[in-house]
């Protein structure tokens, strides 16, 4: 049979790897699809440095959009990245007849609802595993292994170099800058690192997972984003007494009025396994209420682990090109006349636990006062804790875990502790999630 026919969009790590990923395992892949995956052409813009990525045997071309709508491409990968000109040449291959693979997080957080109403009209493919979480085949997870749950909640570390970054720092005791340069200097995070550091590049992927985890439409305007910039030291020390690890999470989750969807520093028990998920790895917890707990664990990032992502996805095209559009798997799991309107709460909304460490001035009553003000926001304490602050005995670091209550109770709390003229810094608020 003629072999499926493959346009590669951009030859940076990623389609290296499916280059090599493809020739070293053609017979396998061939056993596996039914026929022969060849890419016909690569566009790259620099074709000195596309030699090097791709090697010379392949044609290369600086005609994107001449490739991406080629009468004799099956299939575009898109795996250049960014936004623009990725939406328009992913849309064009569409309106082509190409099916679609991208491993573009950004893009599809931003317009996969565009992108997936145009694959439906057009009766074409648009597959994704290698957007979230790199070579973990999450989305297939959620999407049709777990297709029998009612799934609850989805959390996951699904940003490598930030949890490369805080591994560092409590390991090692470094602070954020510390561990940033040293992330750096071993190519883990890039020259501009703001979209990971920031918990852009985590927004991102968690929005893809809130879609079809729920069935909801990709809603990036709506996710709370917080990154780990401003996280000290000392907080990561404290919490680790407490017996609690801080990870950037991306998390939603099925609540009584609507759905939570956050990226945002967050405590865990140090005894969940996810806890201890160190270095670069990605790994995402997914609660489904008939097989309860799962665990997905691996490589977030790289050529060769994303690439293994980016290849499934033409497996699995090839096998189902043939298939009756209407009975194929649905892009975001839920038939796209199914979707639901459910909404994405606003953090006030939310209900979760917190970690707060207040700097105070070290005399009486301080302590009766704080808690005072916490029990007439109606929430309960569940540990606390007091060190030394460092300067001299007249402060103190006063660290309280709270029990679950709405982020808006905190709010109001938090302003008057905050107001306090025995409180001399500003409070560090954490969010603490028990992943039961
Ligand atoms: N920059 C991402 C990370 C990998 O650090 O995990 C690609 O999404």
């Amino acid at each position: 049979m003629k072999a499926m026919r493959i346009a590669l969009l951009g030859a940076g790590t990623v389609a290296s790897g499916v280059v090599r990923v493809l020739q070293r395992n053609q017979d396998e892949l061939c056993r596996r699809a039914g026929r022969g995956i060849e890419v016909v052409a690569v566009a790259a813009r620099d074709a000195a440095k596309a030699r090097r990525a791709i090697g010379e045997t392949l044609a290369l071309t600086d005609d994107f959009m001449g490739l991406a709508t080629r009468e004799d491409v099956d299939i575009v990968a898109e795996l250049m990245g960014g936004i623009e000109p990725a939406r328009e040449l992913v849309l064009a291959a569409i309106r082509a007849g190409k099916h679609v693979v991208t491993a573009n997080k950004a893009l599809l957080a931003l317009h996969g609802n565009e992108i997936f109403a145009a694959a439906q009209e057009h009766g074409v493919m648009v597959a994704f595993e290698a957007a979230v979480a790199g070579g973990i085949p999450i989305i297939k997870a959620v999407r049709e292994g777990l297709a029998a749950n009612r799934i609850e909640w989805v959390a996951g570390i699904i940003n490598g170099t930030t949890n490369f970054i805080l591994s560092s720092m409590r390991d090692k005791g470094v602070d954020f800058a510390t561990a940033l340069a040293e992330a750096q200097r071993l190519g883990y995070a890039e020259a501009d690192p703001t979209f990971d550091i920031d918990g852009v590049d985590a927004a991102h992927k968690i929005t893809i997972l809130c879609a079809i985890a729920f069935g909801v439409p990709v809603q990036f305007d709506r996710v709370h984003v917080q990154g780990i910039r401003d996280l000290e030291t000392a907080d990561i020390r404290y919490a680790e007494q407490l017996g609690y690890r801080i990870k950037l999470l991306g998390i939603t989750r099925r609540a009584e009025d609507g759905i939570e969807l956050r990226v945002h520093p967050t405590l865990i028990p140090a005894t969940r396994l996810v806890a201890n998920v160190e270095g670069a790895m990605n790994a995402v917890v997914v609660q489904g209420d008939a097989v309860g707990s799962t665990l997905f664990y691996g490589k977030g990032a790289g050529s060769e682990p994303t690439a293994s992502s980016v290849i499934a996805d033409l497996v699995d095209i090839t096998r189902l090109h043939t298939a009756d559009p209407e009975h194929r798997v649905p892009h975001l799991a839920f038939q796209p006349g199914a979707l639901a309107d459910t909404p994405i709460l606003a953090m006030p909304q939310v209900r979760t636990s917190y970690y707060l460490r207040i700097h105070v001035r070290d005399e009486a009553g301080v302590l009766a006062e704080i808690t005072h003000i916490l029990a007439e926001h109606g929430m309960s304490i569940d540990a606390l804790l007091q060190r030394p602050s460092g300067e001299d005995d007249q402060h103190t670091d006063v660290i309280l875990l709270t029990h679950e209550t709405l982020e808006q109770r905190m709010d109001q709390a938090l302003a008057r502790i905050q107001a306090l003229d025995t409180v001399l810094a500003p409070v560090v608020r954490l969010r603490k999630e028990e992943l039961r």
